[in-house]
């Protein structure tokens, strides 16, 4: 199984524009259409409720979302099996229970606290990255401020347009890899 994490970025490294969460109103039409397509070939999604609540998912019969909180009981009205969960099982439990059950493919769509969580865990193999050319100066980070030491490997990378939009994958090194 494959665990992807995906966010769109500024050259700045900004996820949101000035802590606005509406992304699709800087993001390129090219990574909107990008990530609809990965959106719509993925079962398996996992957010954070800070990436949950100001644009709830409506759950559908194509895919399973993961809401993860601290607090699932204030959900539990909008819990539908096998369609959208809220927990508060750890990101470690999560991939296990996805794994054990065959699955393909888990995309992890955000926000910076639930990628800090994965990425801490080791538990992400890749991160699709859209760079955007485009400064914002104030926003939020695809990680929170905690020391890490992560290491990448590029696999691909093509531009998405005339402006520049950049579409990365990159591959999470792990184990004997870091040694190479
Ligand atoms: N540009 C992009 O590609 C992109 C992608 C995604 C999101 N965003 C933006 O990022 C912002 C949200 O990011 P965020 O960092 O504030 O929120 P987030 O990571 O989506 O969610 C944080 C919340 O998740 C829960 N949580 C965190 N770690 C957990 C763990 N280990 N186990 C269980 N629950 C856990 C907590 O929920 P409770 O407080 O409920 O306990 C925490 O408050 C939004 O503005 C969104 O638009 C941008």
């Amino acid at each position: 199984m494959k665990t992807i994490l995906i966010f769109v970025s500024t050259l700045d490294g900004k996820i949101t524009k000035w802590g606005d969460s509406k992304v699709r109103s800087w993001s390129s039409k090219n990574d909107q259409d990008y990530f609809d397509s990965v959106w719509n070939d993925t079962r398996i999604i996992i957010m954070g409720s800070g990436t949950y609540n100001p644009d709830p998912v409506k759950p559908d019969s194509r895919h399973h979302f993961i809401v993860m909180t601290g607090n699932p009981e204030k959900y539990r009205s909008r819990d539908e099996p096998g369609r959208i969960e809220f927990t508060s099982q750890s990101p470690f439990s999560i991939v296990s229970r996805f794994e054990r059950e065959g699955e393909e493919r888990l995309l992890i769509v955000g926000g910076a606290h639930i990628a800090t969580s994965f990425l801490k865990d080791e538990l992400i193999d890749e991160l699709w990255l859209t760079l955007e050319p485009k400064i914002f100066g104030i926003g939020a980070n695809f990680v929170i401020k905690e020391k890490l030491d992560i290491r990448l490997k590029l696999i691909s990378c093509t531009t998405a347009n005339q402006q520049g939009t950049l579409m990365m994958k990159y591959r999470v090194l792990h184990g004997e890899e870091l040694l190479r």
